[in-house]
């Protein structure tokens, strides 16, 4: 068990993987996420156990209503069955949970309960963000939609990043995706433009507390310099 300091505030997981762990088990896509679902309440569970402030997941993008509809549903479900088990027992959760993406198309049941576990879990320890028909280009339309409703006429970066709904939370330091694939897929593009991204080519329901670990040594191991040159990498100064 690794144990993260300042420097590591926030991870993200983008959770890869549900569908070929299932089909090579000669299952369903659903029984996939049913058990991607498990191995997301222990992510959350070890991140917060090694010190991470904030978790961000991506649960289902803009594009993934393109896919069968029995699917779809199983995902949504999965939600509610956590948001419930949440509301039942509350303070075994220390997380405050907030729900990142448009969520008006969604059913009215699952509304409702992501209304009611918001508005039950803050001042937690943990912040997890679950981005739920997220992405991240209609992320940044909206931000500036909503700039523009407010009259602005021409926008800045911060103004950008404060209307985002991630406004309230440090940029990721860290993105994790599972599943071999190395691309975004419209997640986290504003915020994540000084991140460190972490592959592996495990499936997201084989995900272990182990492959957290290196994940995180992995990004110990990296210099950031933000655009900078760091004191260490400046150059001698010359003798003439
Ligand atoms: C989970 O993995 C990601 C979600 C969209 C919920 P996938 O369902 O994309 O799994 P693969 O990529 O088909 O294996
Ligand atoms: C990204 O995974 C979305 C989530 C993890 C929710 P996808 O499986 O939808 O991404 P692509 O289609 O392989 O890029
Ligand atoms: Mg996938």
């Amino acid at each position: 068990m690794v144990i993260v300091d300042e420097k590591l505030k926030h991870i993200a997981f983008i959770m890869d993987g549900n569908g070929r762990w299932a089909i090579n088990r000669g299952l369903s896509r659903e029984a996939g996420h049913t058990q991607g679902a498990k191995t997301f309440e222990r992510v959350v569970k070890y991140c917060g156990d090694i010190g991470v402030k904030c978790v961000t997941v991506y649960a289902f993008s803009t594009e993934n209503w393109s896919r069968p509809k029995s699917e779809v549903d199983r995902i949504m479900l999965l939600l509610e069955r956590y948001l419930d088990r949440m509301m039942k027992r509350m303070d075994e959760y220390d997380v405050c949970v907030r729900f990142i993406g448009d969520k008006q198309p969604l059913s009215d049941t699952l509304k409702k309960k992501i209304q009611r576990v918001e508005e039950s879990s803050g001042g937690k320890t943990l912040r997890l963000n679950i981005a739920l028909n997220y992405g991240g280009r209609a992320e940044i339309v909206h931000a500036v939609n909503t700039l523009i409703s407010r009259g602005t006429c021409s926008v800045t970066e911060e103004m950008i990043s404060e209307n985002l709904y991630t406004a309230d939370c440090p940029p990721p330091d860290l993105i994790v995706r599972t599943a071999g694939e190395q691309r975004l897929s419209n997640f986290l593009m504003w915020q994540s433009a000084y991140s460190e991204f972490y592959f592996t080519d495990t499936l997201w329901p084989d995900l272990k507390e182990e492959d957290i670990d290196l994940a995180v040594e992995s990004f110990y191991k990296r210099t950031r310099r933000f655009g900078g040159v760091l004191k260490s990498e400046a150059v001698p100064k010359s003798p003439h």
